[in-house]
């Protein structure tokens, strides 16, 4: 089978694992890079492909058949754009957008021009986060009753040199990172009908949040927290405790608890805590503890074998432009509320992009 062409635009630091993983990859090429500082011409030089000095000659010239877009949140949607004016394939970078209203443009400009786009939560294709979701969707639990999610751990001091990482719009935990525990989420658990939120700048008093506290209603009428901070020295995170990037200290703990009718789920050590078959239920019976076994594997490399499918026609985007814009519509919604105190309606950030272009 043919490969694959895919250009990469961004070459910093998630543009280059991109590109790094393409040149590994057996059904699909580098084809080149732009990057809007020419100093990253370098990564080009490395890898053994032309550095385009604009994207409009990267696309116009390599005639990839798709393309990922790694650069600033901002740049997501007109670059994403330029390649869908091309009816060039797209991965953009999560968060779809910086704004509501972008994501609900790149929407439309996916509808309109009928060329996929995938939104990179690539956390969906991480088989621990596939098999916790057929274990809440498919009953092992019984009907869901909630869930609390746990980010805590501590950004190291030179993270926040960068200015735009200490000021609004652009930094702070919530965009940044809990962008991904709300994509999970929906993703496990279904859609969220309201939130309410406080955030907290008390430990290092910038601009930008350092911990935040949410509740969530689901539609199904389970309920969820998520509390966060990324300044305390504390082992509960997905990136501690799935060891999905080496980049982090390694927890063996689990960061999610899943709470259903009839059993409950530890993740991402999928511990399952049910009543023994045939056994009496009630506070004072014993429950047993089963750990489901999965086989780990790389999440980006498995969104990169999913994006080639989607290119070839053969498969939909896992995460298309509007559910990447529900997971920002919540993310808008938890920032409303934690600036208002009231609770937020994540549906009021979609439905009308006229009235939901505050940026996060
Ligand atoms: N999936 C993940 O877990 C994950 C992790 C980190 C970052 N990201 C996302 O990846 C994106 C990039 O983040 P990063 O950490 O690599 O940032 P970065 O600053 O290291 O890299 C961005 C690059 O884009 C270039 N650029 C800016 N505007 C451009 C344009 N119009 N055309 C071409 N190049 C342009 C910059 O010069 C820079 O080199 C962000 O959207 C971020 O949210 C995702």
């Amino acid at each position: 089978m043919r490969k694959i062409r895919l250009a990469v635009i961004g070459a910093g630091a998630m543009g280059t694992r991109h590109a790094e993983l393409i040149c590994r990859h057996e059904a699909c090429s580098l084809v080149g890079l732009v990057d809007a500082d020419p100093e990253r011409r370098m990564v080009a030089e490395r890898l053994g492909v032309p550095f385009r000095a604009s994207v409009d000659a990267l696309l116009d010239q390599e005639r990839p058949d798709g393309a990922i877009v790694a650069t600033p949140n901002t740049q997501h949607v007109p670059v994403a754009e330029s390649c869908l004016r091309r009816s060039v394939p797209v991965l953009v970078e999560k968060p779809v957008a910086d704004t509501p209203a972008q994501a609900w443009h790149l929407v439309e400009a996916a509808r309109s021009r009928r060329t996929p786009v995938l939104v990179g939560h690539h956390r969906r294709h991480n088989p621990l986060i596939c098999q916790a979701r057929r274990l809440v969707r498919e009953g092992a639990l019984g009907q869901l009753v909630g869930v609390s999610a746990l980010w805590a751990l501590c950004k190291p001091d030179e993270y926040f040199v960068e200015a735009w990482r200490r000021q609004r719009p652009g930094g702070g935990p919530l965009l940044i990172n809990l962008i991904h525990e709300l994509d999970s989420l929906r993703f496990l658990c279904g859609e969220v009908s309201q939130v309410h939120a406080y955030a907290s700048a008390a430990v290092r008093g910038l601009e930008v949040e350092d911990s935040l506290c949410i509740s969530l209603r689901f539609d199904s009428g389970a309920l969820g927290t998520v509390l966060a901070s990324d300044t305390t020295p504390a082992a509960w995170s997905y990136e501690a405790n799935t060891g999905e990037n080496p980049v982090y200290f390694h927890a063996a703990e689990n960061c999610y608890h899943f709470l259903g009718t009839e059993g409950s789920l530890a993740f991402p050590r999928l511990e399952l805590w049910r009543y023994p078959p045939g056994t009496p239920r009630g506070w004072q019976h014993g429950l047993e503890k089963r750990a489901v076994e999965v086989t780990p594997a790389d999440p980006l490399r498995l969104q990169l074998d999913h994006f080639c499918r989607v290119v070839r026609g053969e498969d939909e985007p896992l995460v298309d432009a509007l559910d990447g814009a529900r997971t920002l519509a919540l993310a808008a919604a938890v920032r409303e509320s934690a600036d208002t105190g009231q609770p937020a309606d994540p549906a009021a950030h979609l439905a009308d992009p006229s009235t939901a272009s505050n940026r996060l």
